[in-house]
C-alpha cells in the first residue's frame, strides 16, 4: 500500500506542488487514488488507506512545503427547484449556511458557500409550460427571484449554482461518463411509479391509495403524499445495488446530523433496487441528454446533486475544497442526499460527505405551507415588514433541525420585540445615553472597582463572560442555534438587570452634581469622596455592561450581520477588532470613544 501511495504521489508530481494548499492537494490526491484503485480495492479499504494517505501526506506536507493554508470551510444548501416563487422554508435553509459560513469566518477560518436553483425536469417544465412560457425564460426569471431573496437577506454565497448554465451541464455529462466507463450504468427498463412533485421514482411499497380533497381516490408517496403516476419506459439503470457495503460503511463513520435519523438512512440502505438515472426524451425534454444516446434525458436528482461539484470546476483535477465540511438538507430530501448521492460519488471515485445536516420543515399557523391553500409565506414581503436582521434573528432563533416550526407574524413580532428591541436594545441604550455615558465612551476596567462595587457572584458572571463564544462555538458547530441565541440572550438579561441593580442614572446624577459643584470650594470638600466614588462605580457598572454588549455584537454578526455591526460601531470597537479571538478577550485599554447614536432595532408590530 505505502509504495503505490509514494508511486502516486511522485505520479502526481507533489514536489511541484507545494504551493498548494494541503488539504487541497490531500483532497486532489486522494480523489486521484480513489480513482486509481476504485476498481481493484474497495471503497471501504481504499477509505482506511484515504486515512493513512492523509498522515503521510500531512508529515509530507511539514517536511517539503513552507505555506499550509487551511482547507476553507466549505458548506452547501441544496439548489431550488424554480418551478414556485422562493419561500420562508428555503430562506432558512440558506440562512443556516450562511451563518455558519460567517461564524467560521468570525473564527479565523475562510469559508465557501454554495447554494443555486435546480432547473432541469418535468416539474419545471410543466410549471413553466402552465405559464405559457419557454422553460428557459421562466427559469431565468425565478432564478432571479431566489438571488435577490439572498441578497436581500444578506446571504453571503460564494458561488450561485444554476443547473442550465454551461459548467453544469459540462460537468453532468463528464460525471455520466465516469459513471458509465466504470461499468455503473446499463441499459435497462422502467416499471413503477413516479412522483413528479418529488421528481422520484418509487416502488409500490412507497405509494398508498389516499382520497384527496377533490373526493378522489389516487396512488400517492407514502413519504411526501404527491400523486405518483405508473411509468413504463426504457431508460439507463444506475447499480445502485453494487453500493449496499459502501453506503453502510460511510454510515459507520455518523455522518447524519441530527444522529436519531442514521436509523431511518439504515433502513433506506436495506433494500436498494436499481436506480432509473435517465428519462424518456419525449416525456421529458427540459433536462441534459443523456451523452451518445438523445434519446434520453439525464434523470433530474442525477443532474441536480452533481452541482455541489460542478460549483467546485468538476470535471477539473483539483475540485477543491471538497469534500464539504457540511452538507445541509430539508428532511424531505434524505434519500436522495443519504443514499442516491454518497453512492454516485463513490462510484465515481469521489469521496461521500463526511455530513449531512437535516432540518425541519416551517409550517404556517402550524398548517403545510402550499401554493393551493394560498398560506405560502413570502420572505421578502416580510423582511420588509419587520427588518432583514429582525427576521434573520427569528428563524435562527426559532427554527429547529429535530422539530417542524409554526411560522405566525405574531411570534416574529414578540421574539424581535423581547430580544433585539428591549434586551439589546434597552442595554445599550442604558450604556450609552448621554446623561449616564457623559464622556460617550467605554471606561476602562478598574480592577478595584470590580472589587469595591460589585458582588463575589457579580464578579463571577463577569469573568464568564469571556467563556462565552466558546459555549456558543460549541452549539453553533451542531447548529443549535437555538441554545447558542439564549445563552447571548441570558448574557444580556443578566447585565440588564445588574444594571438595574446598580443604577448608573443616579450615580450620574451624582457625578454631575459634583461638577456643577465644582467651583464651589467649601461643598466641594464635602461631596469629595462620595463623587469620586460615584465616578468609580460608574465607571464599572458601564464598563461590565458594555463589555456584556461587546462581547454579544462580535458573536451575533453570524446572525444580525447589520445590526452587530451598528452595534459594535456604536460602542468604538473598530473592525479589526471583531474577531472570535477579541471576543475571548477583555478589553483592558483606555476610554475609547462610542461611535455616533443609533437606535438598535426598533420595535416591529405584527400587524392585524
Ligand atoms: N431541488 C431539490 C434539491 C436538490 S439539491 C441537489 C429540492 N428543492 S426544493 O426547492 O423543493 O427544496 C429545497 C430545500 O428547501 C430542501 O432542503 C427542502 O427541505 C427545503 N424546504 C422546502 N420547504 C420547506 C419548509 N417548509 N421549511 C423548511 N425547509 C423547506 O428539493
Amino acid at each position: 500500500m505505502a509504495l503505490a501511495i509514494a508511486r502516486d504521489l511522485d505520479m502526481l508530481g507533489c514536489k511541484q506542488n507545494n504551493e498548494r494548499r494541503q488539504n487541497g492537494l490531500e483532497g486532489h490526491i486522494v480523489t486521484m487514488f480513489l480513482r486509481y484503485h476504485h476498481k481493484c480495492l474497495s471503497w471501504s479499504t481504499t477509505l482506511t488507506a484515504k486515512k493513512f494517505l492523509r498522515k503521510f501526506l500531512q508529515s509530507y506536507q511539514t517536511r517539503n512545503s513552507s505555506s499550509s493554508n487551511s482547507k476553507p470551510y466549505f458548506i452547501t444548501t441544496p439548489i431550488f427547484y424554480v418551478n414556485a416563487a422562493p419561500h420562508l422554508g428555503h430562506l432558512y435553509c440558506c440562512l443556516l449556511a450562511d451563518a455558519s459560513a460567517r461564524w467560521q469566518t468570525l473564527k479565523g477560518r475562510p469559508s465557501f458557500f454554495t447554494t443555486g436553483t435546480d432547473e432541469h425536469g418535468l416539474k419545471i417544465q410543466q410549471a413553466a409550460a402552465s405559464c405559457h412560457q419557454l422553460p428557459g425564460e421562466f427559469c431565468d426569471a425565478v432564478s432571479k427571484q431566489f438571488k435577490f431573496l439572498f441578497d436581500t437577506a444578506d446571504i453571503k454565497y460564494d458561488s450561485f449554482q444554476r443547473t442550465t448554465d454551461e459548467r453544469h451541464i459540462k460537468a453532468v455529462t463528464a460525471f455520466w461518463r465516469r459513471l458509465e466507463k466504470a461499468g455503473h450504468i446499463y441499459q435497462g427498463s422502467y416499471a413503477g411509479w413516479y412522483s413528479v412533485s418529488d421528481e422520484a421514482f418509487l416502488t409500490d411499497e412507497d405509494v398508498e391509495e389516499k382520497t384527496l380533497s377533490d373526493g378522489k381516490t389516487k396512488k400517492v408517496s407514502r413519504e411526501s403524499g404527491h400523486v405518483v403516476i405508473w411509468t413504463e419506459e426504457k431508460n439507463y439503470m444506475f447499480k445502485l445495488s453494487d453500493f449496499q457495503q459502501d453506503l453502510l460503511h460511510w454510515l459507520n463513520s455518523h455522518p447524519i446530523y441530527p444522529t436519531q435519523l442514521e436509523s431511518q438512512v439504515r433502513h433506506m440502505v436495506q433494500t436498494l433496487p436499481d436506480l432509473s438515472v435517465t428519462r424518456d426524451r419525449e416525456r421529458l425534454a427540459w433536462g441534459i441528454p443523456v451523452p451518445g444516446d438523445d434519446s434520453q434525458t439525464i434523470y433530474v436528482w442525477l443532474d441536480a446533486l452533481i452541482n455541489y461539484i460542478s460549483a467546485l470546476g468538476y470535471p477539473h483535477r483539483d475540485i477543491s475544497p471538497w469534500p464539504p465540511d457540511c452538507q445541509i438538507i430539508g428532511k424531505d430530501i434524505l434519500r436522495f442526499h443519504a443514499v442516491y448521492w454518497p453512492a454516485f460519488l463513490i462510484a465515481a471515485g469521489l469521496e461521500p460527505p463526511p455530513k449531512l445536516v437535516v432540518h425541519s420543515h416551517w409550517l404556517a399557523d402550524n398548517v403545510k405551507m402550499s401554493k393551493s391553500l394560498g398560506n405560502v409565506v413570502d420572505p421578502v414581503d416580510k423582511m420588509g415588514q419587520f427588518g432583514v436582521d429582525g427576521f434573520r434573528y427569528f428563524l435562527l432563533k426559532e427554527g429547529s433541525l429535530s422539530s417542524d416550526c409554526s411560522y405566525s407574524d405574531k411570534r416574529v413580532a414578540e421574539r424581535i420585540n423581547t430580544d433585539l428591541a428591549n434586551t439589546l436594545g434597552n442595554l445599550l441604550g442604558r450604556c450609552t445615553a448621554p446623561s449616564v455615558n457623559r464622556t460617550q465612551g467605554l471606561p476602562s476596567l478598574s480592577e478595584e472597582g470590580l472589587f469595591e462595587f460589585l458582588s463575589q457572584e457579580e464578579r463571577e458572571a463577569h469573568h464568564t463572560l469571556y467563556n462565552l463564544p466558546e459555549q456558543v462555538d460549541h452549539l453553533i458547530e451542531q447548529f443549535q442555534f437555538p441554545k447558542a441565541l439564549d445563552l447571548v440572550m441570558s448574557k444580556l438579561h443578566w447585565a440588564n438587570a445588574f444594571v438595574q441593580t446598580h443604577e448608573p442614572w443616579v450615580l450620574s446624577k451624582i457625578v454631575a452634581s459634583g461638577t456643577m459643584a465644582e467651583g464651589r470650594h467649601d461643598k466641594r470638600s464635602q461631596q469629595e469622596y462620595e463623587i469620586q466614588a460615584a465616578q468609580a462605580h460608574l465607571d464599572i457598572v458601564l464598563h461590565v455592561a458594555m463589555e456584556t454588549l461587546r462581547v454579544s455584537g462580535i458573536i451575533l454578526q453570524a446572525v444580525v450581520p447589520d445590526l452587530s455591526a451598528r452595534l459594535l460601531t456604536r460602542l468604538g470597537i473598530s473592525e479589526s477588532e471583531r474577531t472570535y479571538r477579541h471576543a475571548q478577550m477583555p478589553c483592558t485599554e483606555g476610554h475609547r470613544g462610542l461611535g455616533e447614536k443609533i437606535v438598535l432595532y426598533k420595535k416591529v408590530d405584527a400587524g392585524s
